[in-house]
């Protein structure tokens, strides 16, 4: 590992980092949030209204950060969010994100807008969730499905909170929209990060890799598979569509973007196995509420009878700790290793992984908590 990642000691070490070795269009890309970034705010400030009651005299020589999901022993309750199109922030994008995670033992979700195949994942090893989205061909569903099975996926994850993309207004001045319009500026600024130019002119082009492979879309170019994809989004969505999705999949299945009680309940009554609460790290629709402030209702509403897994903001062991005490099972993270990627790729990324987990073992131990089963209300004191 390098001596500029050695020196981050947290994920926000990271994120400078990554500013400085990315053009800003693509920094402004992972970092901004939706609007006036109101919920992005929110999602930080909502952990500073729980404090942490520590037990003392225990023994805490042995920490287990072990847990379970869907009845699979897992070694960690962090998992990797999906994140498209990584390999604009690092060339080896996806593929040193899934190398970082399988060296933590962690399970990475991979994004529909991948630039990396199901396939090409897969054969790296490690534990692999799929993100997908519904569109409107449903033959490109089912394929993603089928791929998944062959592939041995071990969840798909449904995200329903962009049927759109959030306005996000700093994309927009950068051009980076679908399809991307990069003005001179961004051309010039690009032209100041000479290593990352030279590792993009060097490196095989960027493709929305999931359906290169598709005999209709064959002789199309990178922006029109974009375009594609993004006019495959399908805004008529409903509750049967998930059942049929279900039906198709047969294995664990999650719905993403989730922060209402009613619509936890609807898909805990529908037997989805798992919920991401989520707002997509502030990214969609703005003054949404942090996901920390409305997990312990969702909790109280669908208790036991699917797993809740939640994200967006999530930067300190002690973050994720707050939300198994409120009864999440499990955190996702996104910003934290693309800011690792950005800024040293696979080792960038094992960084971010290796900072979140030391951060959660190293607070599990201050707190006098020594497994992920011991963490619960009892380590909170909630402020108004
Ligand atoms: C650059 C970027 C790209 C993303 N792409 C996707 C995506 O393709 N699919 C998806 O479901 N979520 C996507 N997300 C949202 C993440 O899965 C996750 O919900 C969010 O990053 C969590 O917030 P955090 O970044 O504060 O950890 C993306 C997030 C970022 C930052």
């Amino acid at each position: 590992m390098n001596r500029r990642l050695s020196n981050c000691h947290n994920i926000s070490d990271l994120r400078k980092l990554a500013k400085r070795r990315l053009p800003r269009a693509l920094f402004d890309y992972i970092d901004g949030t939706a609007e006036d970034g109101v919920t992005a705010r929110a999602n930080r400030s909502a952990f500073e209204r729980h404090r942490l009651i520590p037990r003392t005299l225990v023994d805490v020589s042995n920490i287990d950060s072990s847990t379970t999901l869907f009845g699979q022993a897992v070694n960690s309750p962090i998992i990797l969010a999906p994140t498209a199109f990584t390999r604009a922030f690092h060339h080896h994008g996806e593929v040193a994100v899934a190398n970082a995670a399988k060296a933590a033992g962690f399970i990475y979700t991979l994004s529909t807008v991948s630039n990396t195949s199901i396939e090409d994942i897969a054969g790296i090893g490690g534990a692999h969730w799929f993100q997908i989205y519904v569109y409107k061909d449903r033959k490109l569903l089912e394929d993603f499905i089928e791929r998944c099975k062959l592939a041995n996926y071990q969840a798909l994850c449904l995200t329903v909170d962009a049927s759109t993309p959030g306005n996000r207004e700093k994309d927009r001045r950068n051009g980076l929209i679908i399809p991307p319009r990069p003005s001179l500026a961004t051309i010039l600024d690009a032209v100041q990060h000479p290593g990352w130019c030279w590792h993009m002119l060097t490196s095989p082009a960027i493709i929305t890799a999931n359906i290169t492979g598709d005999s209709r879309l064959e002789a199309a170019d990178a922006k029109a598979l974009l375009q594609y994809m993004h006019e495959q989004l399908d805004n008529h969505v409903s509750w049967d569509d998930v059942a049929w999705m279900m039906e198709q999949w047969q294995g664990p299945f999650l719905i993403k973007g989730i922060l209402s009680v009613e619509d936890a309940s609807r898909a805990a009554d529908l037997g989805v196995h798992g919920i991401v609460i989520s707002n997509h790290g502030g990214r969609q629709l703005d003054h949404t509420p942090a996901t920390l402030d409305v997990l312990p209702e969702i909790v109280e509403a669908v208790g036991d009878r699917c797993e809740i897994i939640i994200d967006s903001g999530f930067r300190r062991g002690t973050d994720i700790i707050k939300a198994l005490a409120l009864g999440a099972k499990a955190c996702m993270i996104g910003r934290p290793y693309l800011y690792g990627l950005a800024a040293g790729g696979e080792d960038g990324v094992i960084k971010a992984l290796q900072i979140l987990d030391e951060e959660f073992k190293h607070n599990m131990r201050l707190l006098g908590r020594t497994a992920v089963s011991q963490l619960d209300r009892s380590c909170l004191q909630a402020l108004n």
